[in-house]
Protein backbone atom coordinates (compact mmCIF):
# COMPACT_ATOMS: atom_id res chain seq x y z
CA UNK A 1 0.00 0.00 0.00
CA UNK A 2 1.69 3.39 -1.14
CA UNK A 3 1.43 6.28 0.97
CA UNK A 4 2.44 9.84 0.09
CA UNK A 5 4.63 11.51 2.31
CA UNK A 6 5.10 15.46 1.53
CA UNK A 7 8.00 16.99 3.59
CA UNK A 8 9.33 13.22 4.14
CA UNK A 9 12.81 14.59 4.30
CA UNK A 10 11.86 16.96 6.71
CA UNK A 11 12.21 16.81 10.25
CA UNK A 12 8.95 14.80 11.60
CA UNK A 13 8.85 13.70 7.82
CA UNK A 14 11.87 11.28 7.77
CA UNK A 15 11.33 10.24 11.08
CA UNK A 16 7.68 8.81 9.54
CA UNK A 17 8.99 7.61 6.57
CA UNK A 18 11.01 5.14 8.69
CA UNK A 19 8.23 4.00 10.63
CA UNK A 20 6.31 3.44 7.65
CA UNK A 21 8.56 1.69 5.53
CA UNK A 22 9.20 -0.77 8.46
CA UNK A 23 5.71 -1.30 8.93
CA UNK A 24 5.94 -2.30 5.17
CA UNK A 25 4.21 0.05 3.72
CA UNK A 26 5.35 1.56 0.56
CA UNK A 27 6.47 5.40 0.45
CA UNK A 28 6.44 8.04 -2.11
CA UNK A 29 8.29 11.46 -0.85
CA UNK A 30 7.70 14.79 -2.35
CA UNK A 31 9.87 17.47 -1.15
CA UNK A 32 11.24 20.77 -2.36
CA UNK A 33 14.46 20.72 -0.35
CA UNK A 34 13.85 24.10 1.03
CA UNK A 35 14.26 22.95 4.65
CA UNK A 36 15.91 19.43 4.01
CA UNK A 37 18.93 17.65 2.52
CA UNK A 38 18.81 15.18 -0.05
CA UNK A 39 21.74 13.19 1.97
CA UNK A 40 18.41 12.25 4.26
CA UNK A 41 16.86 10.04 1.61
CA UNK A 42 20.40 7.94 1.68
CA UNK A 43 20.11 7.74 5.44
CA UNK A 44 16.34 6.73 5.32
CA UNK A 45 18.01 3.64 3.17
CA UNK A 46 20.68 2.80 5.23
CA UNK A 47 18.13 2.60 8.30
CA UNK A 48 15.58 0.83 6.74
CA UNK A 49 17.49 -1.06 3.59
CA UNK A 50 14.40 0.39 1.57
CA UNK A 51 14.13 2.96 -1.08
CA UNK A 52 11.18 5.24 -0.78
CA UNK A 53 10.35 6.93 -4.32
CA UNK A 54 11.31 10.47 -4.36
CA UNK A 55 10.24 13.65 -6.27
CA UNK A 56 11.87 16.97 -5.36
CA UNK A 57 9.18 19.59 -6.30
CA UNK A 58 7.11 22.33 -4.63
CA UNK A 59 3.38 21.05 -3.99
CA UNK A 60 2.55 24.31 -5.70
CA UNK A 61 3.44 22.94 -8.79
CA UNK A 62 0.07 21.25 -9.62
CA UNK A 63 1.06 19.40 -12.83
CA UNK A 64 4.37 18.01 -11.31
CA UNK A 65 1.70 16.67 -8.63
CA UNK A 66 -0.65 15.68 -10.78
CA UNK A 67 1.57 13.46 -12.41
CA UNK A 68 2.55 11.91 -9.55
CA UNK A 69 -0.89 10.68 -8.40
CA UNK A 70 -1.03 9.08 -12.22
CA UNK A 71 2.29 7.47 -11.38
CA UNK A 72 0.75 5.87 -8.37
CA UNK A 73 -1.58 4.13 -6.39
CA UNK A 74 -2.09 6.21 -3.44
CA UNK A 75 -3.85 5.11 -0.66
CA UNK A 76 -3.28 8.42 1.60
CA UNK A 77 -1.52 10.98 2.08
CA UNK A 78 0.86 12.22 5.27
CA UNK A 79 1.31 16.04 4.84
CA UNK A 80 4.48 17.65 6.37
CA UNK A 81 5.47 19.84 3.94
CA UNK A 82 5.09 23.85 5.17
CA UNK A 83 7.11 26.78 6.49
CA UNK A 84 7.37 26.45 9.86
CA UNK A 85 9.57 29.08 11.69
CA UNK A 86 7.09 30.92 13.94
CA UNK A 87 9.26 34.53 13.95
CA UNK A 88 9.75 34.27 10.07
CA UNK A 89 6.28 33.92 9.80
CA UNK A 90 5.50 37.39 11.51
CA UNK A 91 7.58 39.03 8.75
CA UNK A 92 6.31 36.97 5.28
CA UNK A 93 3.04 36.04 6.30
CA UNK A 94 1.89 35.76 3.08
CA UNK A 95 4.45 33.58 2.02
CA UNK A 96 3.32 31.18 4.97
CA UNK A 97 -0.12 31.31 3.84
CA UNK A 98 0.84 30.93 -0.01
CA UNK A 99 3.00 27.85 0.96
CA UNK A 100 1.80 25.61 3.72
CA UNK A 101 -2.42 26.19 2.39
CA UNK A 102 -1.82 26.71 -1.68
CA UNK A 103 0.07 23.29 -1.13
CA UNK A 104 -2.48 21.58 1.16
CA UNK A 105 -5.15 22.68 -1.27
CA UNK A 106 -3.41 21.40 -4.35
CA UNK A 107 -2.76 17.93 -2.69
CA UNK A 108 -6.88 18.32 -2.04
CA UNK A 109 -7.75 18.59 -5.27
CA UNK A 110 -6.02 16.24 -6.42
CA UNK A 111 -7.95 13.96 -3.70
CA UNK A 112 -11.45 14.58 -4.86
CA UNK A 113 -10.67 14.49 -8.65
CA UNK A 114 -9.68 10.81 -7.95
CA UNK A 115 -11.74 10.02 -5.56
CA UNK A 116 -9.12 9.12 -2.57
CA UNK A 117 -9.27 9.46 1.14
CA UNK A 118 -7.29 9.26 4.18
CA UNK A 119 -5.27 12.22 4.65
CA UNK A 120 -3.28 13.17 8.36
CA UNK A 121 -1.90 16.38 8.75
CA UNK A 122 0.58 18.25 10.83
CA UNK A 123 -0.97 20.38 13.11
CA UNK A 124 0.56 21.66 16.40
CA UNK A 125 -0.28 22.62 19.63
CA UNK A 126 -0.15 26.52 18.90
CA UNK A 127 -4.25 26.33 17.99
CA UNK A 128 -4.47 26.14 21.96
CA UNK A 129 -2.38 29.48 22.61
CA UNK A 130 -2.27 30.06 26.16
CA UNK A 131 -5.06 27.93 27.34
CA UNK A 132 -6.84 28.53 30.60
CA UNK A 133 -6.37 25.09 31.90
CA UNK A 134 -3.58 22.81 31.83
CA UNK A 135 -3.21 19.74 30.84
CA UNK A 136 -4.87 20.83 27.01
CA UNK A 137 -6.97 17.94 25.75
CA UNK A 138 -8.57 17.88 22.32
CA UNK A 139 -11.91 20.00 23.66
CA UNK A 140 -9.66 22.62 25.55
CA UNK A 141 -11.31 25.73 23.59
CA UNK A 142 -8.89 27.10 20.62
CA UNK A 143 -7.43 30.69 20.32
CA UNK A 144 -6.66 32.55 17.50
CA UNK A 145 -3.04 31.64 17.46
CA UNK A 146 -0.61 35.16 17.33
CA UNK A 147 1.52 34.23 14.54
CA UNK A 148 0.58 33.68 11.13
CA UNK A 149 2.49 30.26 11.34
CA UNK A 150 0.06 29.27 13.60
CA UNK A 151 -3.04 30.53 11.64
CA UNK A 152 -1.85 28.36 8.76
CA UNK A 153 -2.03 25.72 11.23
CA UNK A 154 -5.61 26.55 12.30
CA UNK A 155 -6.80 27.59 8.91
CA UNK A 156 -5.44 23.99 7.49
CA UNK A 157 -6.98 22.04 10.29
CA UNK A 158 -10.52 24.13 8.86
CA UNK A 159 -9.87 23.25 5.50
CA UNK A 160 -9.78 19.55 6.17
CA UNK A 161 -13.14 19.73 8.33
CA UNK A 162 -14.65 20.85 5.17
CA UNK A 163 -12.95 19.45 2.96
CA UNK A 164 -13.92 15.36 4.99
CA UNK A 165 -17.90 16.83 5.51
CA UNK A 166 -18.16 18.18 1.52
CA UNK A 167 -16.59 14.86 -0.01
CA UNK A 168 -17.10 12.27 2.82
CA UNK A 169 -13.19 12.01 3.38
CA UNK A 170 -11.56 10.32 5.88
CA UNK A 171 -8.75 12.85 7.76
CA UNK A 172 -7.06 13.15 11.30
CA UNK A 173 -5.31 16.13 12.42
CA UNK A 174 -2.29 15.53 14.53
CA UNK A 175 -1.99 18.24 17.45
CA UNK A 176 1.82 18.44 17.59
CA UNK A 177 3.77 19.53 21.11
CA UNK A 178 7.19 19.97 21.18
CA UNK A 179 9.10 17.77 19.00
CA UNK A 180 13.07 16.89 19.98
CA UNK A 181 15.35 14.46 19.31
CA UNK A 182 17.06 12.21 16.61
CA UNK A 183 16.88 8.88 15.14
CA UNK A 184 18.87 6.41 17.33
CA UNK A 185 20.92 5.54 14.16
CA UNK A 186 22.30 9.01 14.18
CA UNK A 187 21.57 9.30 10.59
CA UNK A 188 17.76 11.35 11.11
CA UNK A 189 16.93 14.70 13.02
CA UNK A 190 16.75 18.47 12.84
CA UNK A 191 18.41 20.34 10.47
CA UNK A 192 18.16 23.92 11.56
CA UNK A 193 18.88 26.73 8.94
CA UNK A 194 20.92 29.00 9.99
CA UNK A 195 20.32 30.30 13.63
CA UNK A 196 17.98 28.11 15.43
CA UNK A 197 14.80 29.33 17.05
CA UNK A 198 14.31 26.21 18.99
CA UNK A 199 15.15 25.69 22.16
CA UNK A 200 16.35 22.13 21.66
CA UNK A 201 18.47 23.01 18.17
CA UNK A 202 19.86 25.92 19.84
CA UNK A 203 21.12 23.95 23.47
CA UNK A 204 22.58 21.46 21.05
CA UNK A 205 24.54 23.91 19.40
CA UNK A 206 25.54 25.63 22.39
CA UNK A 207 26.58 22.52 24.02
CA UNK A 208 29.09 22.38 21.22
CA UNK A 209 30.25 25.54 20.97
CA UNK A 210 28.67 26.71 17.22
CA UNK A 211 26.81 29.10 19.81
CA UNK A 212 28.27 31.27 22.66
CA UNK A 213 25.47 31.14 25.29
CA UNK A 214 22.07 30.07 25.41
CA UNK A 215 19.31 32.85 26.22
CA UNK A 216 16.64 31.73 28.52
CA UNK A 217 13.29 33.88 27.15
CA UNK A 218 12.79 34.82 30.90
CA UNK A 219 12.84 33.33 34.40
CA UNK A 220 10.07 35.80 35.85
CA UNK A 221 7.15 32.85 35.03
CA UNK A 222 4.71 31.99 37.22
CA UNK A 223 6.61 28.27 37.33
CA UNK A 224 8.55 27.11 40.00
CA UNK A 225 11.87 27.96 38.50
CA UNK A 226 10.37 31.05 36.62
CA UNK A 227 11.54 29.61 32.90
CA UNK A 228 8.02 28.69 30.91
CA UNK A 229 7.20 25.22 30.66
CA UNK A 230 6.44 22.62 27.31
CA UNK A 231 5.53 19.39 26.22
CA UNK A 232 9.02 17.87 24.56
CA UNK A 233 7.51 15.19 22.51
CA UNK A 234 10.30 12.88 21.09
CA UNK A 235 10.44 12.19 17.41
CA UNK A 236 10.67 8.54 16.74
CA UNK A 237 7.64 8.25 19.17
CA UNK A 238 5.70 10.88 17.76
CA UNK A 239 6.54 9.09 14.10
CA UNK A 240 5.09 6.13 15.43
CA UNK A 241 1.50 7.71 16.12
CA UNK A 242 1.78 8.92 12.51
CA UNK A 243 1.69 4.99 11.66
CA UNK A 244 -1.30 4.12 14.59
CA UNK A 245 -3.07 7.39 13.12
CA UNK A 246 -2.73 5.73 9.56
CA UNK A 247 -3.77 2.47 10.60
CA UNK A 248 -6.93 3.72 12.10
CA UNK A 249 -7.78 5.37 9.12
CA UNK A 250 -7.10 2.84 6.96
CA UNK A 251 -9.78 0.51 9.05
CA UNK A 252 -12.24 2.82 9.80
CA UNK A 253 -15.69 2.11 7.82
CA UNK A 254 -17.52 5.22 7.71
CA UNK A 255 -17.10 7.14 4.91
CA UNK A 256 -16.85 10.69 6.60
CA UNK A 257 -14.00 10.63 9.95
CA UNK A 258 -12.64 13.93 11.32
CA UNK A 259 -10.41 12.98 14.39
CA UNK A 260 -8.00 14.48 16.15
CA UNK A 261 -5.53 13.73 18.70
CA UNK A 262 -3.17 15.47 20.56
CA UNK A 263 0.85 14.17 21.23
CA UNK A 264 2.66 15.11 24.01
CA UNK A 265 3.99 13.17 26.86
CA UNK A 266 1.66 14.44 29.04
CA UNK A 267 4.68 16.10 31.03
CA UNK A 268 5.64 19.97 31.13
CA UNK A 269 9.05 20.74 31.54
CA UNK A 270 10.64 24.09 32.35
CA UNK A 271 13.41 25.51 29.64
CA UNK A 272 15.96 25.09 32.97
CA UNK A 273 14.70 21.79 33.27
CA UNK A 274 15.86 20.96 29.23
CA UNK A 275 18.92 22.29 30.28
CA UNK A 276 19.96 20.40 33.20
CA UNK A 277 18.51 17.52 31.68
CA UNK A 278 20.65 18.25 28.13
CA UNK A 279 23.77 18.21 30.78
CA UNK A 280 22.85 15.50 33.03
CA UNK A 281 22.54 12.85 29.35
CA UNK A 282 25.48 13.97 27.76
CA UNK A 283 27.91 14.92 30.46
CA UNK A 284 28.38 18.79 28.60
CA UNK A 285 28.35 21.93 29.29
CA UNK A 286 25.63 24.66 28.32
CA UNK A 287 26.48 28.27 29.10
CA UNK A 288 23.33 30.16 29.38
CA UNK A 289 22.26 33.81 30.37
CA UNK A 290 18.43 34.70 31.02
CA UNK A 291 17.15 37.31 28.94
CA UNK A 292 13.86 39.08 28.68
CA UNK A 293 10.60 36.98 27.74
CA UNK A 294 10.32 36.49 23.97
CA UNK A 295 7.51 38.47 22.54
CA UNK A 296 4.26 35.66 21.92
CA UNK A 297 5.95 33.09 24.23
CA UNK A 298 3.18 31.72 26.12
CA UNK A 299 3.78 30.05 30.15
CA UNK A 300 2.86 26.81 29.67
CA UNK A 301 1.33 24.34 27.47
CA UNK A 302 1.38 20.29 28.30
CA UNK A 303 -0.97 17.60 26.77
CA UNK A 304 -3.65 15.69 27.75
CA UNK A 305 -2.74 12.89 25.24
CA UNK A 306 -5.45 10.23 26.73
CA UNK A 307 -7.27 10.17 23.57
CA UNK A 308 -4.52 8.93 21.57
CA UNK A 309 -3.59 6.43 23.85
CA UNK A 310 -6.98 4.86 24.17
CA UNK A 311 -8.20 5.23 20.36
CA UNK A 312 -4.84 4.28 18.86
CA UNK A 313 -3.49 2.35 21.52
CA UNK A 314 -0.22 5.53 21.36
CA UNK A 315 1.68 6.47 24.11
CA UNK A 316 4.72 8.47 24.32
CA UNK A 317 7.53 5.96 25.73
CA UNK A 318 10.84 8.21 25.58
CA UNK A 319 12.35 10.37 28.33
CA UNK A 320 13.53 13.57 28.47
CA UNK A 321 16.75 12.69 29.17
CA UNK A 322 17.12 9.95 26.15
CA UNK A 323 15.84 12.23 23.65
CA UNK A 324 18.22 14.60 24.77
CA UNK A 325 20.87 12.30 24.25
CA UNK A 326 19.90 11.36 20.66
CA UNK A 327 20.03 15.05 19.56
CA UNK A 328 23.59 15.20 21.02
CA UNK A 329 24.70 12.04 18.76
CA UNK A 330 23.37 13.60 15.66
CA UNK A 331 24.74 17.02 16.50
CA UNK A 332 28.40 14.28 16.78
CA UNK A 333 27.31 13.04 13.46
CA UNK A 334 26.81 16.36 11.81
CA UNK A 335 30.18 17.49 12.75
CA UNK A 336 31.48 14.82 10.70
CA UNK A 337 29.60 15.94 7.74
CA UNK A 338 31.52 19.52 7.89
C1 LIG B 1 6.88 27.15 18.73
C2 LIG B 1 5.47 27.25 18.27
C3 LIG B 1 4.95 25.89 17.85
C4 LIG B 1 5.86 25.31 16.80
C5 LIG B 1 7.26 25.22 17.39
C6 LIG B 1 8.20 24.64 16.35
C7 LIG B 1 3.94 28.87 19.22
C8 LIG B 1 3.16 29.27 20.43
N1 LIG B 1 4.65 27.75 19.34
O1 LIG B 1 6.88 26.45 19.96
O2 LIG B 1 3.68 26.00 17.32
O3 LIG B 1 5.38 24.05 16.43
O4 LIG B 1 7.69 26.52 17.78
O5 LIG B 1 8.65 25.60 15.46
O6 LIG B 1 3.91 29.52 18.24
N2 LIG B 1 13.53 29.22 24.44
C9 LIG B 1 14.58 29.85 25.08
N3 LIG B 1 15.70 30.12 24.34
C10 LIG B 1 15.82 29.80 23.03
C11 LIG B 1 14.73 29.14 22.39
C12 LIG B 1 13.60 28.87 23.13
O7 LIG B 1 14.51 30.17 26.27
O8 LIG B 1 16.85 30.09 22.41
C13 LIG B 1 12.32 28.89 25.22
C14 LIG B 1 11.07 29.56 24.69
O9 LIG B 1 10.92 30.82 25.26
C15 LIG B 1 10.00 28.57 25.12
C16 LIG B 1 10.69 27.20 25.07
O10 LIG B 1 12.09 27.50 25.11
O11 LIG B 1 9.61 28.82 26.44
C17 LIG B 1 10.39 26.42 23.81
O12 LIG B 1 10.59 27.25 22.68
P1 LIG B 1 10.57 26.69 21.18
O13 LIG B 1 11.43 25.50 21.07
O14 LIG B 1 10.85 27.85 20.28
O15 LIG B 1 9.07 26.17 20.99
P2 LIG B 1 7.67 26.92 21.22
O16 LIG B 1 7.85 28.38 21.23
O17 LIG B 1 7.03 26.27 22.38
Amino acid sequence: MTILVTGGLGYIGSHTVVELLNNNFDVVIVDDLSNSEKFILKNIEEVTGKKPVFYPFDLKRKELLSQVFDAHEIAGCINFAAYKAVGESQEKPLDYYENNLFTLINILQEFKRRNLSNFIFSSSCTVYGQADEQPIDENTPLKTPESSYGKTKQMGEEILKDFATAYQKKVTLLRYFNPIGSHPSALLGELPLGIPNNLVPYVTQTASKIREKLSIWGNDYPTADGTAIRDYIYVVDLAKAHVKALQKLLDETSETVIDIYNLGTGKGSSVLEVVEAFERANHVEVPYQICERRAGDITVAFANADKAERELGWKAETILEEALRTTWEWQKYLQTRI
